[in-house]
């Protein structure tokens, strides 16, 4: 190896390997863990918030609200003169809600100066742009992504947003979330990619191959799949709530993605705020030691979320204090601690009193060390701010952003009222909580500049200028909507030719304690809040049509729409360009293509209602209206033109368990305009040794179609995607009948079935 004479320390004694970008970064690493003490060491393994964020949020907050509120944070009795000091003393490893550049040099340079100059790997949530942090595009939240079906859009998304981030000097996302959504109250569906594992993990794969690159250069950030386990199906849909999950479920619903997330190389991960069978996840040495990294072979750093350690301690009650609580995540396997003073201080204690040996401490700092080489924090410690809006925000992303709007909008129902003819609809009333607003931003995303965001009256304006739109504002708030507005609105609509009510669930995080959808937001209820559902009734009266849009995060059990109003799209919160996307899909300029990645339920009392539940889950139906059937179904969602499957075929009768089969069917587009098809691909394992969903879905592909043309679509069912845990827990293909279903959704009469046996 050479080795240039800069890497030589001044004494000229021990090559300074590390410095040495030529090294091999096994060789850096150990060079680098050589020369730092344990306090060094347990400093990497801690994560603080920013200074700005620390200085914005100490006056206001108590040492209470640190505990309960994830969206803002301080650290009582500490200044950040403190983290100051101890970044330039080489004791932080990471910093996270740092939201500009000219902070995160700023850190970086006192990093720089520290003995060492280890940087600082900068963390932030970037889960659907690096949207939290002001002047980047804004692209459309996980839940519309899902509903594209589109994994292409799913890696060229994470690609640009790892472009936009190491712009602002950051380089490590908290995303994909990878969990599989199955209650509807959970605030947190809309950052998810919807409730069914196998979507949920193309689309987390994707992200992850995005966000990363190659891991080596400087256009690559770290991916973070998260939350590690089981959170999404909360005991009472409340975030962090326990959750008490069978290891079969787990092993086949929940771990997938996490597994096939590991496979795809993600660099760390985050275990989840829920305890698990009793255990939380924490502190949990089944799940992060003996599954990650035993079973699955992680090789990345696991990273706690907030303020979790610590709850093992003061929520879960499982450790005594808190250095016992620090204790016990550490030798389950945890990695490095988001976020918090004490760390350094009883972690230290905890390695000189010789409970936690020296070599598990390496482990960790070596897994954290080994990112910051890889991405080449070490010799490219700062980001260029004269390059930076360069690439934020430039024309390629924000067209990404439209596009992907445009993909993932969900038209619920049509009875022949869209797309809208602006030479019959002439005047048009746009009313709602969401017409005017940018809440379409959705959960996870700051306030951006007002030139950045279309709102949908903008959009309207925009595609339709021929039409008049008389807008009835109701504010931003669906908890107190003022009367008198829903009368104006009301009155208004019987001089309209056509109606267009934007309602739904506030998300914004910068009014936290407001919102109806988001993390830490969860209902009770899954019906419209407040007097949304009025507005929509007294607007309907009218006589004229109306149609509802819906802006939201969680499915909405919106059962009265459904069945009076002729139009209904759910549009979750498309980004950016929400406004011009949502317009262009009423106008018709663009043919609506999106499903439903997760199932709309008509009411709560319904949870939990997936497409891919157990035989007998129906046996007896509720007795009241609506007992066994969603609101809309799992894969649902309309187009302006018509599509025929014919010509569905299996290619064999019978094969053995080691084979493939091939499945094939033909779609034509039937009507008027051209068109993407999500073409879905379900199976079901007619007697196997343990229960089995009723239906699976095991491949789609998203097909355009020119109007009158046909294509033949052919699905390759691999062993894999037949096998199970069995009786004994054994991942295998049982022999018997297997029923494969074919069509565009996965309702049972939208499905053209045909059926093979494995002998
Ligand atoms: C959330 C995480 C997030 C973290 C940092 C937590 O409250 O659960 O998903 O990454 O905050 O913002």
């Amino acid at each position: 190896m050479s080795i240039g004479l800069s890497i030589f320390s001044c004494s000229g004694e021990k090559p300074e390997i590390y410095k040495d970008p030529a090294a091999p970064i096994a060789a850096r690493v150990d060079d680098l863990l050589s020369r730092m003490t344990i306090e060094e060491k347990v400093g990497q393994m801690n994560q603080f918030v920013g200074i700005e964020h620390i200085k914005s949020n100490s006056q206001s907050m108590t040492a209470d609200e640190l505990k309960n509120n994830t969206a803002n944070a301080f650290y009582p009795g500490f200044t950040e003169k403190d983290i100051a000091r101890w970044t330039e003393e080489g004791l932080v490893g990471s910093f996270l809600h740092v939201l500009t550049l000219q902070e995160a040099n700023y850190l970086q340079g006192l990093a720089m100066k520290s003995r060492l100059q280890i940087p600082i790997i900068f963390g932030i949530d970037a889960i659907h742009g690096n949207a939290m942090a002001p002047d980047n595009t804004v692209y459309p939240t996980s839940i519309n992504l899902a509903c594209s079906f589109d994994t292409v859009m799913a890696y060229k998304i994470a690609r640009q947003t790892a472009r936009e981030m190491r712009a602002m000097n950051m380089q490590w996302t908290f995303n994909p979330n990878v969990e599989v959504a199955r209650d509807p109250r959970w605030g947190r569906v809309g950052e998810t990619f919807g409730e069914d594992p196998y979507l949920v993990t193309l689309m987390g794969v994707e992200s992850v191959k995005g966000y990363q690159g190659e891991f080596n250069s400087q256009e690559d950030v770290l991916a973070c799949i998260k939350h590690f386990v089981a959170g999404s199906q909360p005991i009472n849909g409340t975030n962090g709530s326990p959750s008490d999950i069978s290891v079969r479920t787990l092993r086949e619903v929940f771990f997938p993605p996490f597994k096939a997330g590991v496979k795809a190389g993600a660099g760390s991960l985050m275990t989840a705020h829920n305890e698990l069978n009793g255990i939380p996840c924490h502190e949990n040495k089944w799940l992060m030691t003996d599954v990650l990294r035993d079973e699955w072979g992680f090789k990345g750093f696991i990273v706690s979320d907030w303020m979790d350690i610590e709850h093992i301690h003061d929520l879960h009650a499982t450790a005594e204090n808190l250095k016992e609580a620090f204790y016990q995540s550490i030798m389950a396997g945890m990695d490095m601690h988001m976020h918090g003073v004490y760390w350094n201080e009883l972690v230290t204690e905890l390695v000189k009193e010789g409970r936690i040996p020296v070599s598990r401490i390496d482990q960790s700092v070596r897994r954290i060390l080994d990112v910051k080489f890889r991405l080449g924090l070490f010799e490219h410690p700062y980001a260029d701010e004269a390059q930076s809006m360069t690439i934020r925000l430039c024309d390629e992303h924000r067209q990404t952003s439209l596009e992907a709007a445009r993909n993932g909008i969900v038209l619920l129902k049509n009875d022949d009222v869209l797309p809208l003819d602006a030479s019959k609809y002439k005047r048009v009333m746009v009313t709602g909580i969401n017409a005017n607003d940018e809440n379409i931003l959705g959960d996870w995303s700051a306030r951006q500049k007002e030139e950045n965001v279309t709102t949908i009256l903008e959009g309207l304006k925009q595609v339709s200028p021929e039409t008049t739109f008389d807008f009835v504002d109701q504010g931003w708030d669906p908890r107190y909507m003022d009367p008198k507005q829903i009368e104006l609105a009301a009155s208004k609509a019987k001089q309209a030719d056509l109606n267009i009510v934007v309602a739904g669930e506030y998300m914004m995080r910068f009014r936290w304690t407001d919102r109806t959808d988001g993390e830490d937001t969860d209902r009770s209820d899954i019906d419209l809040v407040g007097l949304q559902n009025e507005l929509i009734k007294k607007v309907a009266a009218s006589g004229k049509p109306t149609i509802l849009v819906l802006v939201s995060g969680r499915p909405l059990g919106v059962s009265w729409a459904a069945e009076n109003l002729p139009a209904i799209v759910e549009a979750w919160a498309p980004g950016m360009y929400a406004g011009q996307a949502i317009a262009e899909i009423l106008y018709g300029e663009v043919n609506p293509s999106a499903k439903l990645a997760v199932t709309i339920p008509y009411s709560v009392g319904q949870t939990q209602m997936i497409y891919n539940h157990k035989p007998s889950q129906y046996f007896h139906p509720y007795v009241d209206n609506k007992p066994s059937t969603p609101l809309y179904p799992f894969g649902h969602g309309l187009s302006y033109t018509t599509y025929e499957y014919t010509d569905f075929k299996l290619a064999k009768e019978a094969i053995t368990p080691t084979e493939s089969i091939n499945a094939t069917v033909k779609v034509t587009n039937t009507g008027k305009r051209d068109g993407v098809e999500i073409v879905q691909l379900y199976i079901r394992d007619r007697f196997s040794s343990a229960t089995r969903p009723v239906k699976e879905l095991k491949d789609f592909a998203r097909v355009a179609l020119k109007a009158g043309e046909t294509k033949e679509i052919t699905f390759t069912i691999t062993p894999e995607k037949l096998s199970f845990y069995d009786r004994d827990m054994k991942w295998t293909v049982e022999p018997g009948e297997f029923i494969v279903m074919v069509g565009p959704s996965s309702a049972d009469e939208a499905l053209q079935s045909k059926s093979f046996i494995v002998k």
